[in-house]
């Protein structure tokens, strides 16, 4: 591609038979450009066409072996837009009709007026240098949509890191939840054993039973930490039962929210199942979860309850997950998708959740999340194709 349009040059063919014109327009075409090839009959013409596909071709008509309307005939059923100008004398008006028909730039008598001719290459050479100008302008407009393309992937991927950061975030915290009590478990059998040992009263029945207790304990932590390698496992997209991937993300929060103590009611029959991805859809109602977790608390709710159940239509199954944790402002309810959009204090929430939420939930067709508040209520809806 060309930089500078003014730097264009064109590649001219010239075909005539008669030297001396030859020579004396050879002269003229070598000031527009130094890619000037000279044929002198159709046929000669024709052959350096096909070889050199010149932009511009000035040719005679009345030839030996081929004429130049025979020439052009060839030329234009190879490429109708090659840009041809005949030289003419007064008796070649013969020929004049059937080269209108080919659709030519023109033609100029002989014996040559060179501003006549001038004036027709040069206009042949302002369509090559707007077709050009258009390229380049094309050219710079596909770039520049490949940079914002470039830039909105790099950021989106920032947002996924940020977001799946906050998220381990707040899954270590649950880690830590779930094994306070084992540990706690774990450290009074120990003590135990260490007093009534300094006591002098030991029995092997004792030990044995603290065992069995601790290894049972380590098993569970040790589950734990299985749920949450599982949880944040890459999936692909398949079908996915929706209790079960529920009872994961219960898995998950479930002890942390039962110490605080919020209900999480499931009414969910265990067949049910969607085409999608089960690690989105466990990420998507973890977000979910713990911003009905948050609102909850921030607003001080006596009795905690969050519903999860399935409305069934025709092609959708609904997932709705509702809290009574008042309901999201009706202000800010438009905006709970936005990138960065967070109503909590700073380090307590990054604003993404839902954002990401939505790209997770949204990235397989005819699957949707909407929101809806109702009577102090907050109601996430998840819409999915039935799968088959
Ligand atoms: N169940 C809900 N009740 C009340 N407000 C809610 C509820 N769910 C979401 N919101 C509002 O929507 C906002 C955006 O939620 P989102 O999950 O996108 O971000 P966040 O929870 O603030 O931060 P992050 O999830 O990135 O840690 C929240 O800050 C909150 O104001
Ligand atoms: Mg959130």
């Amino acid at each position: 591609m060309i930089e500078n349009i003014d730097d264009f040059i064109p590649t001219i063919l010239y075909v005539e038979d008669e030297e001396g014109i030859r020579v004396e327009l050879t002269r003229f075409f070598k000031r527009y450009t130094d890619k000037l090839y000279i044929a002198t009959n159709g046929e000669e013409g024709l052959d350096m066409y096909k070889k050199y596909k010149p932009d511009i071709i000035i040719s005679d008509i009345n030839m030996p072996l081929m004429t130049g309307i025979e020439m052009a005939k060839i030329i234009k059923k190879i490429d109708p837009k090659q840009h041809i100008i005949f030289t003419t004398a007064y008796n070649d008006s013969s020929y004049m009709l059937e080269a209108i028909e080919l659709d030519i730039d023109g033609y100029v008598l002989k014996p040559v007026d060179y501003d006549k001719l001038e004036y027709k290459l040069n206009s042949i050479l302002d369509h090559f240098k707007q077709k050009l100008e258009l390229q380049q302008y094309q050219q710079k407009l596909e770039e520049r949509v490949k940079e914002e393309v470039d830039k909105n992937k790099e950021q989106e991927f920032i947002l996924f890191e940020q977001s799946t950061l906050a998220q381990m975030g707040e899954m270590i915290n649950m880690i830590a939840h779930q094994w306070r009590q084992p540990l706690g478990v774990i450290s009074t059998i120990a003590s135990s054993l260490s007093l009534k040992h300094s006591l002098g009263r030991l029995e092997c029945s004792s030990v044995d039973q603290s065992c069995h207790t601790i290894v049972e304990t380590t098993q569970a932590m040790s589950q734990t930490i299985n749920d949450f390698m599982n949880f944040n496992k890459k999936d692909s997209n398949k079908q996915v039962f929706l209790h079960k991937t529920i009872e994961n993300v219960r898995e998950i929060i479930g002890a942390e929210f039962e110490s605080i103590g919020i209900e999480l009611d499931v009414n969910i029959d265990k067949e049910l199942s969607v085409y999608h991805n089960a690690t989105h859809i466990k990420h998507t109602l973890l977000n979910i979860l713990i911003n009905a977790r948050d609102a909850l608390i921030e607003n001080s709710i006596d009795n905690m309850l969050i519903n999860m159940y399935v409305i069934e239509d025709e092609n959708l199954l609904t997932l709705v997950i509702k809290d009574n944790a008042g309901g999201i402002p009706k202000e800010i309810i438009d905006r709970v998708f936005e990138s960065y959009f967070t109503t909590k204090k700073e380090g307590k929430g990054t604003g993404i959740g839902l954002y990401m939420s939505k790209k997770m939930i949204t990235s397989i067709p005819d699957s949707y999340i909407d929101v809806d508040i109702e009577e102090g209520c907050t109601l996430f809806k998840l819409k999915f194709k039935k799968s088959a």
